[in-house]
């Protein structure tokens, strides 16, 4: 079958393994910029788990009509697939190697069961299993090899280098998009962060313990922060937010703002 066929001029879809990616979607979103003004073409949203970045992400994504693009899937299907196949996490040339050979594609989402995008994994749909609290007990060892993430970031650096998109992750504006044109950094406290990670959890049904949500947000963000490849931290040109006491949709004005008032080069922005 080949790889990334898109499937009409309103779909999403691109397959992250093979050379040819396809890139296919609709740029009619309902941002209020328009008539010709530019925006910016690349916008990039850092920070740490939890944060918020996935949700506002993907909202202004939609209104932008651009495409979003969680990079954390990735990771995350990296590592289910090696607990999956039994890798021990612990051999870093074997989850490489993994890296490397797993196709991963993520489509548009063929449910409505609240997945913002279908993760398939070699074909297999692994939306929800990449979301369990083993990967999150993984995903950082995993993400901190340097061949797993030369594998994932140049595919990464590919779709972004065609514009018109959010993406999300935490090494965005500092390593996979230096040049973006926007470059986002959302925090909040820990407590906070792994509060909503918690009730994130229940909300899924998933058995969870808001100590042990804690204690591994910690880890993970010790892990994220302090790896020798490209580290989770703030890029220079960053604006950096602050959510502890903002809602989605007040983060999601600061942010339309930001889109508003960026500088842009040239400018070609809007369809
Ligand atoms: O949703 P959450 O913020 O908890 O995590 P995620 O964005 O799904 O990312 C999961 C993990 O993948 C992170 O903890 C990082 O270890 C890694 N990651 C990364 O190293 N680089 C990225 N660009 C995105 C994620």
């Amino acid at each position: 079958m080949p790889h990334g066929v898109a499937y009409n001029h309103t779909e999403r879809f691109f397959c992250f393994s093979c050379a040819a990616i396809q890139l296919v979607w609709d740029a009619g979103g309902t941002f209020p910029r328009g008539g010709g003004v530019a925006r910016p073409l690349t916008i990039a949203i850092d920070g740490p788990a939890a944060s918020g970045k996935s949700t506002v992400g993907g909202l202004l994504a939609q209104r932008m009509g651009y495409l979003y693009f969680d990079t954390g899937a990735m990771y995350r299907a990296v590592t289910w697939e090696a607990l999956q196949r039994g890798v021990d996490i612990a051999d870093e040339e074997a989850v490489s190697r993994l890296a490397r050979m797993l196709r991963i594609d993520i489509v548009k989402p063929a449910r409505s069961d609240g997945r913002q995008y279908t993760v398939l994994a070699d074909g297999e749909d692994v939306t929800w299993e990449i979301r369990r609290p083993e990967v999150d007990r993984y995903v950082s060892p995993v993400s901190a090899y340097a061949e797993v993430r030369r594998a994932l970031t140049e595919q990464q650096r590919r779709i972004g280098e065609r514009g018109q998109v959010v993406m999300v992750g935490r090494d965005i504006g500092t390593v996979v998009l230096p040049d973006a044109e926007l470059k986002i950094y959302l925090d909040a406290s820990t407590e906070v962060r792994a509060r909503r990670r918690y009730l994130e959890l229940l909300e899924r049904g998933e058995e969870s313990d808001s100590e042990k949500t804690l204690d591994a947000m910690k880890r993970r963000d010790q892990i994220d922060s302090h790896r020798e490849v490209a580290p989770l931290k703030v890029a220079e040109d960053a604006v950096r937010i602050d959510t502890d006491n903002l809602g989605v949709d007040e983060v999601l004005d600061v942010l339309e703002k930001l889109v508003e008032e960026a500088p842009v080069e040239g400018g070609g922005g809007n369809p």
